[in-house]
């Protein structure tokens, strides 16, 4: 899909006032995922390096490897979603298994946080997930991103591109 099309979508979604896309755009809508994996676990699996499936996630995710979701700042996620990204998804290791101890805690708290600003500026908070599979969980981790990439193709392209940079 040429970008074009994508910035017409988006206009059109403006035209009705709508922040969650059209269901005519999810026709050829290819979304831009932005996906901060931590390295330990959700990162070497999405590469193929461990887990039975050896199933890749969705070509949308633009992975972005990060040593612990502990290291996610609010404003990777923030900045991501205003320079396009249709979605964010953070997975790192499940609670109990951080290899910095309190990592992925503070990361669930901190996406917590950006849902509770998007959704007080009026964006679009579901754009915002965050999950947790261990690196011997490949087919589980490509359950996760599958249905996130599922999620954000009904929900169009992210209208805020459009109103903040157009
Ligand atoms: Fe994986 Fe902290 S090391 S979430």
């Amino acid at each position: 899909m040429s970008a074009d099309r994508v910035t017409g979508g988006v206009r059109q979604i403006d035209e009705v006032g709508g922040n969650r896309g059209l269901d005519v755009m999810s026709v050829d809508f290819e979304p831009r995922i932005v996906g901060f994996l931590c390295n330990w676990c959700s990162h070497s699996t999405a590469e193929g390096m461990t887990g039975a499936a050896r199933r890749p996630p969705p070509p949308s995710i633009r992975v972005i490897k990060v040593t612990c979701t502990g290291r996610v700042d609010p404003l990777f996620i923030i900045t991501a979603y205003l320079r396009g990204a249709d979605g964010v998804l953070v997975t790192g290791c499940w609670p109990g298994q951080c290899h910095y101890k309190e990592g992925n805690y503070h990361a669930r708290r901190r996406v917590a946080l950006v849902k509770n600003i998007f959704e007080t500026l009026g964006l679009d908070a579901d754009r915002l997930h965050i999950e947790w599979a261990s690196d011997s969980e490949g087919r589980y981790f490509a359950e996760i991103a599958t249905e996130f990439d599922r999620r954000i193709q009904q929900q169009g392209p992210n209208a805020t591109r459009s109103e903040v940079f157009c």
